[in-house]
């Protein structure tokens, strides 16, 4: 079975910092604590609110982070220039409309085809790997390819949601549009409600999964077990 990276979503940290207003907890040190307990990676998400991490956090991060930096959002013009200016290995482009309070939806690909091509070749003359949010729909994967995605990440949303109902049914649309990035090689990502419960099922019933980034969950977890813990154990169902 092939490695999957933990890329560990930061925004719930930078969520609390931004309560009080100061750098409690300090979003880079944090950063750097999760890289140096085991994160293969670390994802953001800055949201045109800036509620959670905020673009001026991106620079700092782009110093510190050693494993594998992730950018996500909405490809707006002002989000574009940040990711052009901070040069992540891999932007994940998420069809968020502002205010969302998570992303909770795929790419219409074929309604924002040509916008994705344009957006995804700017990247690529970058060097930077562009990575698609996608519905679990094995079209969804042929179209990603046809507009230049290097990768797609699968919204797990809906598995995480009917997983405790019927797990076999609530993975088989992932494992199959798993097997086409297979069939197409495109990298396969995955996001969205993964957690302890859910994540080691994912992993043993999809194909090639690369990297998974998981936020909330794991936030809350650490919680309870502390950040170490936590993503030791996050790690070790994927492993
Ligand atoms: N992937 C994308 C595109 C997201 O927007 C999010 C949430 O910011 C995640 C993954 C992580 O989801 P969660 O916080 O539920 O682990």
């Amino acid at each position: 079975m092939n490695h999957t990276r933990l890329s560990v979503n930061i925004n719930k940290v930078a969520l609390i910092r931004n309560a009080r207003g100061s750098n409690l907890p300090d979003l880079v040190k944090v950063a750097q604590d999760c890289e140096a307990f085991g994160a293969e990676g670390i994802t953001v998400h800055p949201r045109p609110d800036q509620r959670h991490v905020r673009f001026d956090d991106v620079p700092l991060l782009k110093k510190v982070v050693t494993t594998e930096f992730n950018i996500e959002g909405y490809p707006s013009a002002d989000f574009i220039e940040l990711v052009l200016a901070n040069t992540p290995h891999q932007v994940t482009l998420v069809p968020d409309p502002p205010g969302v309070l998570t992303s909770s939806e795929g790419w219409d690909i074929d309604k924002e085809g040509d916008f994705l091509t344009k957006t995804i070749e700017r990247f690529r003359a970058a060097g930077i790997r562009t990575s698609l949010f996608i519905e679990p729909r094995p079209l969804s994967v042929r179209l990603a390819k046809s507009v230049g995605a290097d990768r797609v990440e699968l919204y797990t949303g809906h598995f995480a949601h009917d997983f405790s109902k019927d797990p076999v049914k609530a993975v088989q649309a992932y494992r199959e549009t798993s097997e086409t990035a297979r069939e197409l090689g495109i990298g396969l990502n995955a996001g969205h409600d993964l957690n302890l419960d859910n994540l080691k099922y994912f992993k043993q019933n999809t194909v090639d999964l690369l990297e998974v980034s998981i936020g909330h969950a794991l936030i809350c977890d650490a919680i309870y077990f502390g950040l170490k813990n936590t993503i030791l154990m996050y790690k070790n169902l994927l492993s």
